[in-house]
This record gives C-alpha cells, sequence and structure tokens, in this order.
C-alpha cells in the first residue's frame, strides 16, 4: 500500500529499512504504541481485582479489547475469545485440554504443512496417550489433498487442524471443505490462524470452524498477546489449563471450583496493556478494511513473484497463488549466504525452515529464503529486494 510507513515509526527512525519479515513479527503503528504508552501512564491497575475507579477502567479497557477481537473474527460472544501469550500458547493450551478428553486410539489429522507449533505438541501428546497422527498431504501446486482427507476421514478422527495459510507456502486452505469433511463425521475443527488472520478477512461463525488461534504481534499489535477462539459450547466442555486467580469461583482448602468461559481460561494476571495494544492493532486494521488489505497483498506478491522468477536459478518453495509468504531457494547458493548479503543492504527476510523442518524435507531442501509482507510494503521494497538478491547472486557466482 501507498505512503503507509508514514504510520510505522521504525522507518522513520532507521532510514532505508526494507523490511520483509512480517510473518515473523510485523512493525507497529504509532496508534499501537501510543495507546500502550498511555495506558500505562494514565489508566494502569490490574484488572477484575480493584473497586477502586483505576482498575475499574483497566477492567473495561481489558473487556473493550476482548469485544473488539470478538467482532473482528465473527465470534458469536466475547466469552468465546480466550486471551493466550500468542498462537503457541493458545495450541499448547488447546492440545492440552483437548486432549484430556480423547482415548488410545483416537485419530488427529494435520497437514504436512504444519508450522512445528501445530505439530510438535500434537507429536508430545500423541506418545502420552497414544493417540494416532495422520498428515493431509501437499500437493505439487501448494495445496493440501483435500480428496486424501475424504478418503482418510473416519469416526476415530476426533480432530483435524491445519493452518489456514502456511507460513511456507502462504497459500490459504481451504478451510471450509476441511469443515465439511471434518463435520460430516463428528470431528472438530481446530485453524491455526496465525498468517491467515493477517492477510485475510477471517469470520469463524461463517467457516464454522471449532477452534481457532492467532498472535497479536502479526496483526500490528504488541508481543505477548494472541487469542484462542472455541464455540462457546465445546469451551465448556475442555477442562483449565492452569490454576490460580481470577479463575476460580469458590475455593475452600480441599476443593475448588471454577469461572465460566473465557474467566476459566485466564487464570493470573492477564497481558492488559497488550490486549489494550491488540485492539488498537484491530482498529488500525479496520481502518484500512480487511478486504482491501487482501487485495494489496495479494497485488504486491504476485508483482514480488514474477519478479523473483526472472531471476535465474530461483525456485518457489510458495504457491503461485500465495499471499504476503513467498519462500524460495536459489540454485547452488546458500539461503544463509543470501540472508546476510541483504542483511548488510538493509533488507530484512528470514532464512532457515521457518519452523517448518519436515515441509522443507518434504520439498527436498535444507533451509529456504522467506519474503512476508506487510501493510507498509510497496513495489519499491520488492525492487530494491530483488537487485540486491540479484547483485547477492552475482557475488557469488563471481559474475
Ligand atoms: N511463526 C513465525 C514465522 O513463521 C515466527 O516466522
Amino acid at each position: 500500500m501507498e505512503n503507509i510507513k508514514k504510520f510505522f515509526p521504525i522507518f522513520d527512525n532507521n532510514k532505508g529499512l526494507v523490511y520483509l519479515d512480517s510473518s515473523a513479527s510485523a512493525q507497529k503503528p504509532f496508534s499501537v504504541i501510543k495507546a500502550m504508552d498511555n495506558f500505562y501512564m494514565n489508566d494502569y491497575s490490574n484488572i477484575h481485582r480493584g473497586v477502586y475507579k483505576l482498575s475499574e477502567t483497566s477492567s473495561s479497557m481489558y473487556d473493550i479489547a476482548r469485544k473488539k477481537v470478538c467482532d473482528f473474527i465473527g465470534a458469536k460472544s466475547p466469552s468465546e475469545i480466550i486471551f493466550t501469550r500468542g498462537t503457541t500458547e493458545g495450541i499448547n493450551l488447546f492440545v492440552s485440554s483437548f486432549s484430556s478428553l480423547l482415548n488410545e486410539g483416537d485419530e488427529i489429522i494435520l497437514s504436512e504443512a504444519e508450522h512445528h507449533s501445530n505439530l510438535v505438541p500434537w507429536q508430545q501428546i500423541a506418545l502420552k496417550k497414544k493417540l494416532v497422527l495422520k498428515f493431509i498431504p501437499v500437493l505439487s501446486d501448494g495445496s493440501l489433498d483435500y480428496k486424501w482427507l475424504e478418503e482418510n476421514i473416519s469416526d476415530k478422527v476426533k480432530l483435524v487442524s491445519v493452518s489456514g495459510q502456511s507460513n511456507v507456502i502462504g497459500l490459504r486452505n481451504d478451510i471450509e471443505r476441511v469443515v465439511n469433511i471434518a463435520h460430516s463425521v463428528g470431528a472438530k475443527v481446530f485453524v491455526d490462524a496465525a498468517q491467515l488472520v493477517c492477510h485475510y478477512k477471517v469470520d469463524v461463525s461463517e467457516l464454522d470452524v471449532d477452534f481457532m488461534a492467532f498472535s497479536g504481534h502479526k496483526i500490528y499489535g504488541p508481543t505477548g498477546i494472541g487469542v484462542l477462539y472455541g464455540k462457546a459450547k465445546f469451551l465448556r466442555e475442555l477442562p483449565p489449563y492452569q490454576f490460580g486467580g481470577d479463575m476460580v469461583d469458590r475455593v475452600s482448602y480441599d476443593s475448588a471450583t471454577f469461572k465460566d468461559i473465557s474467566e476459566k481460561f485466564e487464570a493470573g494476571t492477564p497481558p492488559i496493556a497488550e490486549a489494550v495494544g491488540l485492539g488498537t492493532a484491530i482498529d488500525f486494521v479496520n481502518e484500512f478494511g480487511m478486504d482491501k488489505i487482501e487485495r494489496d497483498s495479494l497485488e504486491l506478491t504476485s508483482y514480488a513473484i514474477s519478479q523473483l522468477l526472472k531471476i535465474d536459478g530461483v525456485k518457489l518453495l510458495s504457491s503461485r497463488d500465495a499471499n504476503g509468504v513467498i519462500s524460495f531457494v536459489v540454485d547452488g547458493i546458500s539461503s544463509f549466504d543470501i540472508g546476510s548479503y541483504l542483511a548488510m543492504k538493509n533488507v530484512c527476510v528470514r532464512v532457515g525452515k521457518h519452523c517448518a523442518e519436515p515441509l522443507h524435507l518434504k520439498f527436498g531442501v535444507e533451509s529456504s529464503v522467506r519474503v512476508s509482507l506487510g501493510i507498509y510494503n510497496d513495489k519499491s521494497d520488492i525492487d530494491t529486494f530483488i537487485s540486491d538478491l540479484q547483485k547477492a547472486i552475482n557475488i557469488v557466482k563471481g559474475v
């Protein structure tokens, strides 16, 4: 998008910065920084504990943030929104709690393109509880093999847990199709939406997903806060994940009862200022509109891919229909050499396995370079990146 950098102080304070690593973490607009600053300077106290004015104000600001998240993802009630530390904690909370209701031999279906955070927690719990993990294959165009899912779904499957958009391939998965297939046997669907919510309008009620998680810091909010969404009736069936203050109803020396959702999943002092920051980040993206963000990001991604493919030796791991996330390798050149050269030129990309090692193995590569776009990127960022990438290749090849 044109001229959006002016809303992000990082660009004023780092002249010439070309930031192409927003899938790792997005930069913060002034409004988010200011909202958190103002909150700490004027309104801060702990929430739901004090009878004094500051605590009432803080509590109300925290509740307003929850309502903003609820509206942002189309949930039916703010009680369906649990604040976590991020996507990873949301997934761990869910895995721990949901798996406590599973039995030996129950099946969980993931995809071959999951981030480690939607893979390793399942591996660990599968070992402990003797669950069976299966993986939807990724096809050569980067899409999931939905036919495989149709053929492998059965009443043994209790959950299908997939990313809404891979952090390597960048293609949006057909979540509606996954939901239809899973629900046909009564299996639930969990969506890792860490990338999806940054690039597309997501409506959990329309999609009919049962659970979803995402992070604040990837949609221009602060670190230290994320969201776990669940349909109210299913969240109520899940046991709490952590225990302590603020999630209990009555406590004796021998026992305790717990509050209703969302509180029963939010033990201890929550990330209050971070919630205020996330609410402000949601206001920020809403001002542009997720439809426009999606359109502009698709256009810039397509431009970047077309420019990349003009360079000899570039091979995409991403789908050509990717949005905002472009991973690639260059024949005969280490991704780390490319990343280091770009870093010297103030061009920030991610190199490595992007927390998706099995997917890199499947693609037969050790590592890749990933360019990921934010709302502030424009064609000039891509042109600078392409020109510096070409220079890096020329140097390594001695041209
Ligand atoms: N999950 C983040 C990424 O893909 C950190 O870069």
